[in-house]
């Protein structure tokens, strides 16, 4: 495949990681999602999260209301592991097909993960049963240690929790969620196909300058943070390898401005009004839009044993740049959109 290509039709993708928020941010940010998804997998890292299956269907409930009669889009609901999750309960809503998989923050790793889990033994119980049923752990991979270096949380949590987890449950199916290095890329390839990653639009086009050149940048400003441009390398090369280990998980977490422009910012960027034109972008440029649909559309389904989408869209190629949306208002404040720093010219319609 060249670089002329003027348009592309794949199947509908799928976001496999996204904060859909609730209330009022909800009802702003789902129209985004909804667009050109047929489905995402919601984070359940509300205040309070998300711990049982019945928060879980109340939380969908309150995302279907909002949907258009004529919509496609599916919510995939997870639930917030903590040290008291019920396994039973996992296996209820895993098997009644209300929950599609467990999520685990490391307490202190992120926004809302005060309730998180401090020490990884205390759920092996439920992974059992996870295991057992085939149901997808998902994993926020950094350890919260102070003494570990914030660009090395990640390699860290593969050598000293994941590795003891994979050996312990060799069948269990493990989504290492944003995945930002190079040590992460490696692992997961050196994995059987119950491993996967997903990789977000921001870690294939930014690296850490983003961030702190310039002046401190914080809606540059995620968890995991972005690395150094050798990590974002070996994102890029993962995913445009057709590698099926690799999937699309936009993990876009909005925040409204004044929350991330403080003394404190909160972590995370809303990408999802752009996303598929920075993944086209980032394929077009390592010559590789043959294997775009695989990573957007193809391989999460295949991971989660799911049917791939009906629907189809159509990336389409403008010869000159597209304008950027900048921002979306909200009650809450105005809510800046990922700025990915380089020309976007595709642009997703459905067809
Ligand atoms: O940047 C992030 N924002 N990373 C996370 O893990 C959580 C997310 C959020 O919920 O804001
Ligand atoms: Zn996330």
């Amino acid at each position: 495949m060249t670089n002329n290509r003027t348009s592309l039709t794949i199947t509908m993708p799928d976001d496999w990681h996204v904060h859909l928020r609730s209330d009022a941010l909800l009802a702003h940010v789902l129209p985004f999602s909804t667009k050109h998804f047929g489905r995402a997998i919601v984070m359940p890292n509300l205040q309070p999260p998300v711990i049982s299956t019945k928060d879980a269907t109340r939380y969908q409930q309150q995302i279907q209301a909002l949907l258009p009669q004529e919509s496609h889009f599916t919510p995939l609901m997870t639930l917030y592991m903590t040290e008291q999750t019920d396994a039973e309960d996992v296996r209820q809503g895993y098997l009644s097909g209300h929950i599609n998989a467990v999520k685990l923050y490391p307490a202190g790793a992120t926004t809302n993960s005060a309730a998180g889990v401090k020490n990884i033994e205390n759920i092996y119980p439920v992974l059992e049963v996870m295991e057992e049923i085939g149901m997808p752990f998902l994993v926020h991979g950094e350890v919260v240690d102070n003494d570990i270096d914030i660009f090395d949380r990640e390699a860290v949590f593969i050598d000293t929790k994941l590795i003891p987890i994979r050996q312990r449950f060799p069948k269990l199916n493990i989504v290492f969620e944003h995945l930002t290095t190079k040590e992460g890329v490696d692992y997961v390839q050196s994995c059987d196909n119950n491993t996967a990653a997903t990789v977000t639009p921001h870690h294939l086009v930014i690296n850490r300058n983003a961030m702190l050149v310039g002046g401190i940048k914080p809606h540059y400003y995620c968890l995991p943070v972005a690395k150094r441009e050798i990590h974002r390398l070996a994102l890029v090369k993962a995913v445009t390898s057709g590698d099926i280990h690799f999937f699309l998980g936009t993990d876009s977490a909005p925040h409204v401005d004044h929350a991330k422009e403080s003394s404190c910012g909160c972590a995370g960027v809303f990408n999802v009004a752009n996303t598929l034109s920075i993944i086209a972008q980032v394929f077009e440029q390592e010559n590789a839009l043959d294997k775009l649909e695989g990573f957007t559309s193809l391989h999460g389904p295949a991971f989660y044993k799911l049917p791939i989408n009906t629907h189809k869209i159509c990336l389409k190629r403008s010869a000159i740049p597209l304008p950027l949306p900048k921002n979306i208002d909200t009650e809450e404040g105005s809510i800046t959109v990922f700025d990915p720093q380089i020309d976007l010219h595709w642009k997703a319609e459905n067809i």
